[in-house]
Formats: C-alpha cells, structure tokens, sequence
C-alpha cells in the first residue's frame, strides 16, 4: 500500500518561517505589541496636547510649562514604546505564518514603525533642547524668539500613520507580495 507523500518537517518550517511562537507566547507578544502601540498612540496624543497648549495656553507661564514638559518627558517614552512595537512585530512575523516580507500589510507596517523611529531620533529629538530653553524663557517673561510651528508635525504625522497601521493591522488587505515564499495561512 502506498501512502500519500508528506512534507518533512524541516520543509515545512523552511516555508513557515525562522521559527514558530507557541500558542502562549503568541498571545503574550501580541499583548505586548497591541499595549505598546497603544501606549504610542497615547503619547502621540499628549504631544498633541502639549504642543497645542504651548501654542494657545492662557499666559505664557503656561505655554512655558507646557513646552518644557515636552522637551523633558516625551521623546524617550515615545521611542521606547516605538522600539518595542517594532520588536514585537517583528517577533511575531517571524514567529507565525504572517511572515515578515510575506504580506503587504505586515511590509508596509514595518516600513511605517521603522521610518517613525527614525524620524523621532533625527527630526524630533535634535530640537528638543531649544523647545526647552524656549520653556523656560517664557516663564521668565522674555522669550528668547524660537519658530515651533513646525512642531505641530511630528503628532499629526504620528498619529496619522499609527492609525493607518492599526487598520492594516485589522484589515490585513492587499494579499500576499508576489513571489514571497510560500507560508500557508495565517494560523
Ligand atoms: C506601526 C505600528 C504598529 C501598530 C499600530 C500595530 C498594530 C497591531 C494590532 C492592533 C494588531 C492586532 C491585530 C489583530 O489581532 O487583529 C497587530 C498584529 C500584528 N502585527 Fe502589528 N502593529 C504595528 C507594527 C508592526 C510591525 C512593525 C510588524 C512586523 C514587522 C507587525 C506585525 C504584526 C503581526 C504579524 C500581527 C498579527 C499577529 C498575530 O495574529 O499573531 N506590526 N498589530
């Protein structure tokens, strides 16, 4: 009697992936991934917050305030909870069939989180100590000149690509990249 040929074990994670996450550690990291971007988010929305505040805030002690908060508190929580989203997804990738170059909304998520950690270290970070020291003269009652229009940027930009993510993340649309290996579905 012959049987039906099989794929040995070793073919079969060849095209699953470097390796599998079990079912508990699946979650665990999916709980991870999912509170770190919404930690992001949140963050996103106190810079938001924050910035609007130093903008429009009732006396300039305020708006002092407010931007010194920004320069102080913000850009490391951010970075941290980008870093550990981008980790986590990655983890997750690897470890399931979703793959990490194997699906359009996974690329392109990893494209969105990787070009965000970046542009936090290289567009918001370096102005951050000016934004400070603008802080701390407005609470004196002579502010030294400083343009921070263009910190209205970075929280739109954030907040709109973070939620692009989250519905690529839902949505999972666009199929599988032409020519990826073959990795079965999703679970
Ligand atoms: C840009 C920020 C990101 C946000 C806001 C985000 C958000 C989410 C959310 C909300 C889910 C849960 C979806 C569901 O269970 O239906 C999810 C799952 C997932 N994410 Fe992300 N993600 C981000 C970045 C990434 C990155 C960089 C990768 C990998 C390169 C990634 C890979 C995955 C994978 C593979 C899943 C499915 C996990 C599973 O079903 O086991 N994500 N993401």
């Amino acid at each position: 009697m012959t049987t039906a040929p099989t794929r040995s074990s070793s073919a079969t994670r060849r095209q699953e992936g470097l390796f599998r996450l079990g079912k508990k550690w699946r979650k665990a990291t999916l709980i991870v991934h999912i509170v770190s971007a919404g930690a992001w988010i949140g963050i996103d929305v106190m810079v938001a917050v924050l910035v609007l505040t130093g903008r429009f805030g009732t006396t300039d002690a305020v708006r002092g305030l407010a931007y010194e908060a920004l320069a102080t508190f913000v850009v490391w929580p951010m970075l941290t909870s980008g870093l550990v989203c981008l980790v986590t997804g990655i983890v997750l990738g690897l470890g399931t069939r979703w793959g990490l170059l194997r699906y359009w909304w996974v690329a392109v998520k990893l494209a969105l989180n990787l070009t965000l950690c970046v542009l936090i270290l290289v567009a918001l970070r370096p102005g951050m100590d000016e934004v400070g020291e603008y802080g701390r003269s407005l609470g004196t009652g002579v502010p030294e000149p400083l343009d921070v229009s263009g910190l209205f940027f970075p929280p739109a930009v954030s907040l709109t690509t973070l939620t692009l993510a989250t519905v690529l993340a839902v949505a999972k649309p666009w199929g599988r990249i032409r020519g990826a290996r073959k990795g079965g579905g999703p679970r």
